[in-house]
């Protein structure tokens, strides 16, 4: 049993009491070819956002039964090889959206009320006196707010929305608005979307064009939905009013990335999902979806599991 990273919480000593566990003892993911070299004998992985589990991983390793992503999104998985070879991939749906949520909102509030901007100026000693026209910003309450992507996540940032009596517009798969009509009319627009080859993208040139010059961009879902040289520039030239990101392409963002000098920009390091209770119980998911698939059992959520399902009839 591979385990890229420790995880927060005791879930990992519920693994390590049933099987023999290596926990990548490393701050940073293990270079792809320690994860190569062990791959022969592996037979469970339990993998985080930032190890790529692809097919040349899945082919060089012959022994294994189950995959664990330690997250909701499963971009960094080839699912199609994954589920060919009759292998559960595991996620962690439903015990982040809440979090996710609430870190949505911080970042529409922290970009439109100039949080960061604020806090550097009073550390700065700039603060002289009261003034009237100081860090003027954008309300939140009362905005029309556009939810790309209405699932669990952007579901509750909606419901979080309607306590500030704004008005929600969504698109999503299963319907809404037409993204353009969103994108026209929201004084924000929040992303809520999985990454897919048919999202990557979605927010690029055209579509920030789209946005009125007062609004605000805020992605918590997956950076390359987002096209980074096309936001650097919409910042550059006001086409837009501000960016908010919990993630972004690359990741992690460099420290001297060209779109950190762009103005109105709000970026904190993927930690939508990071509370104490959140990422606990996102472990224990994670061990509970690795014990099942160990033990040839359904995962208690795979995000293949009905196309293994179908793959395998039952005998009658
Ligand atoms: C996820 O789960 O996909 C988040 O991005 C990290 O919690």
């Amino acid at each position: 049993m591979f385990v890229t990273r420790d995880l927060p919480g005791g879930a990992l000593e519920r693994l390590t009491a049933q099987h023999d566990v290596e926990v990548w003892p490393g701050r940073l993911p293990p270079p792809r070819d320690e994860l190569l070299s062990r791959a022969p004998r592996l037979e469970g992985l339990l993998s985080l956002l930032t190890d790529p589990v692809d097919a040349e991983l899945i082919d060089a390793a012959p022994n294994l039964r189950a995959i664990s992503n330690y997250a909701v999104g499963v971009d960094n998985v080839d699912v199609e090889a994954a589920t060919a070879r009759g292998i559960p991939v595991g996620n962690t749906p439903g015990v982040l959206t809440e979090s996710t949520a609430d870190l949505a909102l911080a970042l529409m509030l922290g970009i439109a009320r100039r949080l960061a901007e604020g806090e550097a100026f009073v550390r700065a000693g700039e603060w002289a006196t009261w003034e009237p026209g100081l860090m003027l910003g954008r309300d939140l309450h009362g905005a029309t707010v556009g939810v790309v992507g209405y699932g669990r996540i952007g579901t509750a940032v909606g419901r979080r929305l309607e306590g500030f009596g704004c008005e929600v517009l969504t698109t999503s798969r299963s319907g809404g608005v037409p993204l353009e009509e969103l994108l026209e009319r929201s004084d924000f627009v929040t992303l809520h979307c999985p990454l897919t080859p048919e999202t990557r993208g979605l927010i690029g040139t055209e579509a920030l064009r789209r946005m009125k010059p007062t609004a605000y961009l805020v992605n918590t879902a997956r950076g390359p939905v987002v096209d980074t040289d096309a936001l650097a520039a919409a910042l550059r030239t006001g086409e837009i009013a501000g960016a908010a990101l919990d993630v972004t392409d690359p990741e992690p963002l460099p420290g001297d990335h060209p779109l950190l000098d762009a103005p109105n920009l709000l970026v904190v390091p993927h930690v939508a999902s990071a509370t104490h209770a959140t990422r606990g119980k996102m472990a224990d998911m994670a061990v509970d979806n690795l014990l099942a698939g160990l033990a040839g059992e359904p995962m208690p959520n795979s995000v293949n599991g009905e196309a293994l399902a179908r793959a395998t009839p039952q005998a009658p």
